[in-house]
């Protein structure tokens, strides 16, 4: 478990990048887009700009922004929240979940969430002084054992931290997984925080389903999103947290003394962006659903075996008939040989040590077709 700042030590992630730039290699590690958001939202940002939306926005966001993603979460789900008291606003998915740890784990209270993990979660409990609880997603499927997640509850839970779609596995939790998590959260009387940023991309014949939506749960979820990868802007960094009024303002007192508002700007071109016709969403869901498939044929052409991803825009592969290295160094092999940079799914578990041996590294498919191109090309040199 770690204890204080200094356990952290360089991320993987800030190594990887500077092997990928050193190395003028491809990546495909870190997760965020090498294409554009739609022009629209683009001149959106630009009007707002000159239209005189420089100064700070409201501590909670722009009224027009949570009408807009009220509206936006009622299409889909039809579930209504108060834009005034159950929707806010933050710098990104990140600050939401954070402040929702700190807001709701008191010191000594323990934070329980599944394994492989969005690397930053562990630092949110350090934060919060919670002790950090996992339970591990096993592969093939991903999927967990219902009595180690029995067990791993006690008198000390507060949160059930959730992601799904799953970064790293693009794992999507199924219905019955979400009953049963949900059950647990009633009968223990735990709040669940559920991290969706990759809701709208989950590919056929799977189907998003927030734990938020389950009966008894609307009243005990924190739902996290936001609009960087929905909207090819992971830079702008504006996300949002729907929940109960009672948990919401406990998370705005924190982001109000903290960062205090996000970028007033960018908050008006996302409102444009959570208005877009629908037909923006089945675009996106197909230009990813055409990324997967080219990529995991690439990797299964270059010896991998892929774990196909549920959602998510990431794919695991396995490179145990290629190598007998460590994850990291066969990432930093990757790198500087083939020039395609990757993640090692070690970066995503508490017990580092034991996964660097299972030979998995993650790739991440949102590139221009051109950028796969040139990644296969130097793949197959494998
Ligand atoms: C699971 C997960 N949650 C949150 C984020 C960050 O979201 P944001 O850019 O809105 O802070 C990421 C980014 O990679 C992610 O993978």
């Amino acid at each position: 478990m770690l204890k204080s700042w200094n356990d952290f030590g360089i991320s993987i992630f800030s190594k990887m990048a500077e092997e990928a730039t050193k190395n003028d290699a491809i990546s495909l590690a870190q997760g965020f887009p090498d294409f554009d958001p739609p022009p629209e939202i683009i001149e959106e940002a630009v009007n707002a700009l000159r239209g005189g939306f420089n100064q700070y926005a409201p501590s909670k966001g722009y009224l027009d922004l949570r009408v807009a993603i009220a509206d936006y979460v009622e299409q889909r789900r039809q579930q209504k929240y108060d834009p005034d008291a159950e929707i806010s606003v933050f710098s990104g998915a990140t600050e939401a979940l954070f402040c929702a740890v700190i807001a709701l784990c008191e010191k000594g209270d323990e934070l329980l969430t599944f394994e492989p993990f969005y690397d930053i979660y562990p630092g949110f409990a350090l934060a919060a002084g919670a002790r950090y609880v996992s339970v591990k997603l096993d592969t093939p499927d991903w999927g967990f054992d219902a009595e180690e997640l029995r067990l791993a509850i006690s008198n000390k839970t507060r949160v059930i931290l959730l992601n799904t779609p799953n970064n790293p596995s693009g794992k999507v939790f199924s219905r019955a997984e979400l009953e049963l998590i949900a059950e647990l959260a009633i009968r223990h009387d735990l709040i669940v925080v559920t991290d969706e940023v990759y809701e709208e991309i989950v590919f056929e014949p799977n189907q998003h389903l927030s734990i938020a939506q389950l009966p008894g749960m609307k009243e005990r979820t924190v739902v996290v999103s936001s609009a960087s990868k929905t909207f090819s802007v992971t830079g702008w960094k504006i996300g949002y947290a729907l929940g109960p009024a009672k948990f919401i303002n406990r998370m705005r007192t924190i982001h109000e003394h903290t960062v205090f508002c996000s970028a007033s700007p960018l908050q008006k071109a996302v409102t444009k962006a959570f208005q877009l016709p629908s037909q923006y969403f089945e675009d996106l869901r197909r230009d990813y659903a055409q990324k997967r498939t080219f990529l995991l044929e690439t990797l299964k052409k270059a010896q991998f075996k892929c774990l196909v991803p549920q959602g998510s825009y990431f794919v695991v592969a396995d490179y145990s008939a290629i190598s007998e290295l460590d994850d990291e160094d066969f990432a930093v092999w990757l790198t500087r040989e083939i020039k395609v940079a990757s993640i090692p799914m070690s970066a995503f578990y508490s017990d580092k040590e034991s996964m660097k041996k299972r030979r998995l590294v993650r790739f991440c498919f949102a590139k221009k077709p051109e950028t796969l191109q040139e990644s296969a090309r130097r793949l197959a040199q494998i």
